[in-house]
């Protein structure tokens, strides 16, 4: 662990709040005294969060700008692959670059470690939220946030963008992976599960890092479960659904929040005076930072300095600016607007605040919060992180833990004729489709990249064919077959069909059915007689009605990740089924939204259901 040296800082800090003043102990006094040292430019330098990618050649702009911190958004990895080694060269060399300024205050860096530290190739992949919603079980989704805490630290960073608290009521939405359910109540159990783990006891230890609890506020209501949309609601709605998981997110002692890229009633939340200022900060005394979402601002108006204007009056203490150059890229469509630059947010902050539209004492509460929370976390003593954590990325004790959460997070649909658990001396199993030997699909997005689209490795990780494979008798004959063609004379076919992977909003769909060629794969399949049994890897419930009908044992798997024995686990019944639905699963498109609490409520499964075996 790389010690700093305090000396420089501390000397100076004594002289400048006078020689009879004892030096600074608590972080918030710490961080008071750090403020009052600091020239207008510094303070909206640790204002700006500046994307990894976007500083590739020109990283001493962290120095020249003051930045406050780097984010690696999804696929922004580091120039030299994604290797944990890569991960932790590349943050530590940035930050020495923010050492190199006058007050030398550190980054604070941010990640999207949303189901394990999923940029790095070898990390612990856990199932996204939506599958540890249905373990029901928050000591194992802390035990998670624990293990995805020390993986990340491991690299040297110290912020991840996680937990989403978002309650998904409409499950067209192309996050509703990210959601641990339909239920308010659940959301807060599981968030704030995720917020102790990552934290831990102690902010300031090697191994605990900041969440951010996002994405504030309501962006699982929105109409049509369109991603960024606006979320129609009376403030009692509001309220009810949405809000709870940030009581217990901020109870549970978050330091960090990020703002929702969509509307409530029409109007942007980054604008939101009223949420973020009134509800956040005031009413429910949020003493961490506010920070906005991936250029999310910009959309606030077609004039960018109104759009800082408004969200930095609105609350918003530090801004995620991923672009460098103004110009859009050579290949964006004719017409494309101008991209906002971190210089452009830096200079027209500047003149916001000379010309009084933006108050000195907003920045400086910015800025205290900012500085308050990098005081706690210890940055200015050493970066996150240790040789022991750096070695223990996707060891076998983590992995554990993340089979742990695949096995009950399954949520068991069907089971005719009591097809599962399948015997392990089964004379020959069949294996047929996406899902079975291909990473991505059981990653699902935020896998190494942000959309995650094909030809996934990932080190360490076990996919569902070779789990099975690993699990069965040594006589038992394990047949893959993509099409379903050749699974003639098995004992049982393992249907593994769902979705291909998505992020955000290239996630939003108006279909949910199957897919043409995984359906054909079961008719195939079954035209020998053979009993099928469907698992589905999906980030939402499916409309499954077909499923249901060709299929004797149908398990929803979710998006398990890197895990895949967890699945056999509960296959061959070295676990039972204990995974109870999250939301509501519904009949038909024209259901959605169905929700638990609906008038004449009528899903095809209830939120809580699942069976298990005798
Ligand atoms: C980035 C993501 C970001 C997204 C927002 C992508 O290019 O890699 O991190 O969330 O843009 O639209
Ligand atoms: C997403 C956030 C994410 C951020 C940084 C945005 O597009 O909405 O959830 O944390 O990008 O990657």
């Amino acid at each position: 662990m790389m010690k700093r040296s305090r000396l420089f800082m501390i000397g100076s800090l004594t002289l400048a709040i006078g020689a009879c003043t004892k030096p600074p102990q608590t972080a918030v006094q710490k961080a008071e005294a750090l403020l009052a040292q600091m020239t207008l430019d510094e303070k909206i330098g640790q204002m700006t969060q500046v994307d990894s990618e976007a500083l590739t050649g020109r990283e001493q702009d962290i120095a020249k700008y003051f930045l406050g911190s780097v984010l690696s958004g999804g696929g922004s990895n580091p120039s030299k692959g994604s290797s944990s080694q890569a991960w932790k060269d590349m943050v530590a060399k940035l930050d020495a670059i923010a050492l190199q300024t006058r007050l030398r205050v550190p980054l604070v860096y941010g990640i999207d470690a949303v189901h394990g530290h999923n940029n790095v190739d070898g990390a612990t992949i856990f199932p996204h939220n939506i599958g540890l919603g249905a373990t029901r079980d928050p000591e194992a989704v802390e035990r998670a946030a624990r293990v995805t805490a020390e993986e990340v630290a491991g690299t040297g960073i110290d912020w991840t963008f996680a937990p989403c608290v978002a309650v998904v009521r409409d499950e067209r939405w192309g996050r509703s992976y990210e959601s641990f359910g339909e239920d308010p109540g659940l959301v807060s159990t599981m968030g704030a599960a995720a917020v102790r783990g990552l934290q831990g006891v102690d902010l300031a230890a090697p191994s605990s890092v900041l969440s951010c609890t996002k994405h504030f506020l309501g962006d699982g209501g929105t109409t049509g479960g369109k991603d960024q949309g606006d979320t129609r609601a009376d403030t009692a709605t509001l309220r009810k659904l949405y809000l709870p998981p940030y009581e217990a997110a901020i109870k549970a002692g978050t330091q960090s929040i990020m703002v929702s890229y969509s509307s409530w009633n029409g109007m942007k939340m980054h604008a939101r005076h009223d949420l973020i200022t009134g509800l956040l900060k005031d009413e429910l005394k949020f003493r961490g930072f506010v920070v906005s979402d991936w250029a999310a601002i910009d959309q606030i108006s077609p004039d960018y300095k109104t759009c800082i204007e408004q969200s930095i009056n609105a609350g918003i203490d530090m801004v995620m600016i991923p672009h460098a150059l103004a110009a859009p890229p050579p290949d964006a469509p004719p017409g494309t607007a101008k991209l906002n630059t971190y210089s452009d947010f830096i200079g027209d902050l500047k003149e916001l605040v000379a010309e009084g539209k933006v108050p000195t004492s907003r920045i400086d509460d910015a800025v205290r919060r900012i500085l308050r929370v990098k005081f706690e976390l210890g940055l200015f003593d050493a970066r996150k992180g240790s040789p022991e954590l750096f070695a223990a990325i996707g060891s076998p004790e983590h992995r554990a833990i993340a089979r742990d959460c695949v096995r009950k997070s399954l949520v068991l649909l069907q089971n005719r004729n009591r097809i599962l658990p399948i015997s392990k001396q089964a004379k020959r199993i069949g294996l047929t489709d996406k899902g079975a030997n291909n990473l991505n699909v059981q990653c699902g997005g935020w896998t190494l990249d942000w959309q995650n689209f094909n030809g996934l490795t990932l080190k360490g990780a076990t996919t569902i064919l070779a789990a099975v494979k690993a699990a069965v008798s040594p006589q038992t004959q394990v047949v893959y077959s993509p099409d379903g063609t050749g699974l003639a004379a098995c004992d049982v076919v393992l249907a593994i069909v769902g979705e291909d992977p998505y992020a955000e909003f290239k996630g939003d769909r108006q279909d949910l059915n199957l897919d043409a060629p995984d359906l054909q794969a079961i008719a195939t399949a079954r035209q020998s007689g053979t009993p099928v049994v469907a698992v589905l890897i999906s980030g939402r419930p499916l409309v499954i009605d077909a499923l249901l009908a060709s299929c004797d044992g149908v398990l929803a798997a979710w998006l398990p990740g890197s895990e895949g024995r967890g699945v056999a686990d509960v296959l061959f019944g070295d676990a039972k089924p204990t995974g109870k639905l999250p939301c509501s699963w519904p009949r038909s498109m024209a259901q959605i939204p169905v929700n638990a609490g609906d008038a004449n409520y009528d899903p095809l499964f209830p939120c809580g259901f699942g069976l298990s075996y005798e």
